[in-house]
């Protein structure tokens, strides 16, 4: 079986593969750009992209804000490929940092942790296309029908599966106790529920597999499964592209097996983490909440064992933090770069 161009629209990317956001900071315009440049999509996070910003601690929104046209500008600067946004539907001020990025003519937004029943509105009269983030079936027919709504479909699918990092689309006792569905049994489910609106509606809705592919094998079985698209993020980490700091890069490299773990984050949800000192230490004691950066609605300083924007800009800055990241990291242990990275799943 051949891979084949990935068209989202009239975005058309080379090669399949789309470089994941990953939030806080640890895609940046570096790394998109360089994915991007390789004939890939790259995805810089909006999550918290203000963090670098002098007035962050004070004037978080407006960091934020002014961050999102710096990274797009500076990503502009170094491709002429695709580069894509990636922002929590579940965060405050999401539709603002949104609209930005649509202002500053990103090539697609790709939205998951919550339902991005919003996207369509906001992006409106501009070229950008938009890309849900789903982990079932259901959730993928919910946004389809409230899309339609807006007269919208889907300009791609992303199909997040239980081996991915950071948050995921699963119920806690599912991860602990491994009931969940694989990603190409997820990825089948997706297809024939996007299969109907393809025939109905006369287009191709791309599905992107995304959570755990090592080898260029996941990717064939994916593919075969009816992937379109393979994305990637654990993989692109420890490389010299990466936007996050050295110590970041080798927490990935060091982790042995048992120290990939499944926690509850502040925010709710089931994630895939690190075990880091940070972790253990807030898990065992908690921490004292000292400043708020008011990114999701539901989070009370007071209830919570540690501050979640505070724990991954302490990683991504070198320091001892939250260190997310997708299952299965055995592969992962020397910095290498984007090009063979890319090599080592298409070749
Ligand atoms: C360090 C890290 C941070 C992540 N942050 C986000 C995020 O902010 N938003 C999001 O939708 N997904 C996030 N993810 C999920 C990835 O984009 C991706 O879908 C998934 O991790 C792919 O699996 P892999 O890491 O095994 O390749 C993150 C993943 C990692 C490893």
């Amino acid at each position: 079986m051949e891979l084949k161009e990935l068209k989202i629209g009239n975005l058309t990317a080379r090669i399949p593969i789309v470089q994941g956001g990953m939030g806080i900071g640890v895609s940046l315009s570096n790394l998109a750009a360089a994915v991007a440049n390789e004939g890939g999509i790259g995805t810089i996070s909006g999550v918290q992209i203000g963090f670098r910003e002098p007035d962050f601690d004070t004037n978080t929104v407006e960091a934020n804000l002014r961050a999102i046209a710096k990274e797009i500008k500076k990503a502009r600067e170094k491709t002429k490929g695709i580069i894509a946004m990636n922002f929590m539907a579940a965060m405050n001020n999401y539709e603002l940092y949104v609209k930005k990025a649509v202002e500053e003519k990103i090539d697609l937004i790709v939205s998951g942790a919550g339902l991005p029943l919003a996207l369509p509105k906001l992006v409106k009269d501009s070229a950008t296309k938009i890309a849900p983030i789903v982990s079932s079936a259901k959730a993928a027919k919910i946004i389809i029908k409230s899309w339609l709504k807006h007269d919208r479909l889907p300009d791609a699918v992303v199909v997040e599966g239980p081996l991915a990092g950071g948050h995921l689309g699963f119920k806690m006792d599912e991860m602990l106790e491994g009931t969940y569905k694989s990603l190409k049994e997820i990825v089948t489910e997706v297809k024939e529920i996007i299969s109907s609106y393809e025939e109905q509606y006369s287009v191709k809705i791309p599905v992107i597999a995304a959570g755990g592919i090592r080898t260029k094998s996941d990717i064939m079985e994916l593919a075969e499964a009816g992937a379109d698209g393979f994305q990637i993020s654990s993989m692109f980490v420890p490389t010299v592209e990466c936007d996050a700091h050295e110590n970041f890069k080798q927490a990935y490299i060091n982790a042995q097996k048992d120290d990939v773990m499944i926690i509850k984050s502040p925010v709710g949800m089931p994630a895939r983490a690190i075990r880091t000192k940070f972790l253990t230490d807030s898990m065992e004691n908690g921490c004292i909440v000292t400043k708020c950066f008011k990114c999701m609605p539901e989070c009370n300083p007071l209830d919570i064992p540690y501050c979640i924007s505070r724990g991954l800009i302490d990683a991504v800055n070198g320091s001892d933090g939250l260190v997310f990241s997708g299952a299965n990291l055995e592969s992962i242990n020397k910095i290498t770069t984007v090009k063979e990275v890319i090599d080592s799943l298409i070749n």
